[in-house]
């Protein structure tokens, strides 16, 4: 398994707006109830969009048995042994796609709009800087992950597509699904913008 570029600097201790300090680290295969439990607590309305079904314990367990961060990045931040959000950098095996990564970012809701969910976007770019990828992405639902669209934005993601229609909600009405993007070229500007 290939490690993770700057390993030794996990975990960090990152402080939110609030003062509360949580741990920033990898996921790790002995983090299989904890992961089942935090997204136990992400509303179904906001999992429905999700690209996986993070409720089913199968799926769960083959993220935490099956840790290869040549495909995918995953970091959790932890408060009080419990995970309390999850941010993934995931990439393609394909040579011709390996050089773009895709985030996917959830944040308890107890933890949110305190900072934490742009500081695990900045730390995925960081990675997927040092791992030598060109772009970054995110693909998300208009009018449903509006929360996320700011957070990509107050980073520097600009929206670069939109599919009309792509996504069918909840109720069966049909959703734009929006494509965003981050050049990582320009080292580090994810920090000052
Ligand atoms: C998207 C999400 C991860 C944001 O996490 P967060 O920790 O609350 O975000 P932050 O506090 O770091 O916010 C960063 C910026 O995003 C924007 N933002 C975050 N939440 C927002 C909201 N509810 N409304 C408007 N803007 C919001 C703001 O610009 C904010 O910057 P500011 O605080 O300086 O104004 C969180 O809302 C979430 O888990 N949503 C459900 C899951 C989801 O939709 N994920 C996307 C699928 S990949």
């Amino acid at each position: 398994m290939a490690p993770l570029p700057n390993a030794d600097a996990y975990p960090k201790v990152s402080r939110l707006r609030d003062g509360t300090a949580v741990e920033i680290r990898p996921l790790q295969d002995g983090d299989k109830i904890r992961l089942a439990h935090f997204f136990e607590r992400i509303p179904e309305s906001e999992r429905y969009y999700l690209k996986e079904n993070v409720t089913s314990p199968e799926v769960i367990a083959h993220w935490t048995n099956n840790i290869d961060f040549d495909r995918v990045v995953p970091l959790v931040a932890i408060s009080n042994d419990q995970i309390v959000a999850d941010a993934t950098l995931h990439r393609s095996r394909a040579p011709a796609r390996r050089h773009v990564g895709e985030l996917r970012v959830v944040v308890d809701p107890e933890f949110r709009e305190l900072g934490l969910g742009r500081r695990l976007i900045r730390e995925l770019l960081d990675i997927a800087s040092e791992m030598g990828l060109n772009k970054a992405t995110f693909e998300l639902v208009a009018q449903r992950e509006t929360a996320a669209i700011m957070a990509a934005e107050s980073v520097g993601f600009q929206v670069v597509a939109t599919l009309k229609g792509r996504i069918r909600d909840m109720w069966g009405n049909y959703q734009d699904l929006v494509m965003m993007e981050l050049p990582l070229q320009e080292h580090e500007s994810w920090w000052r913008f």
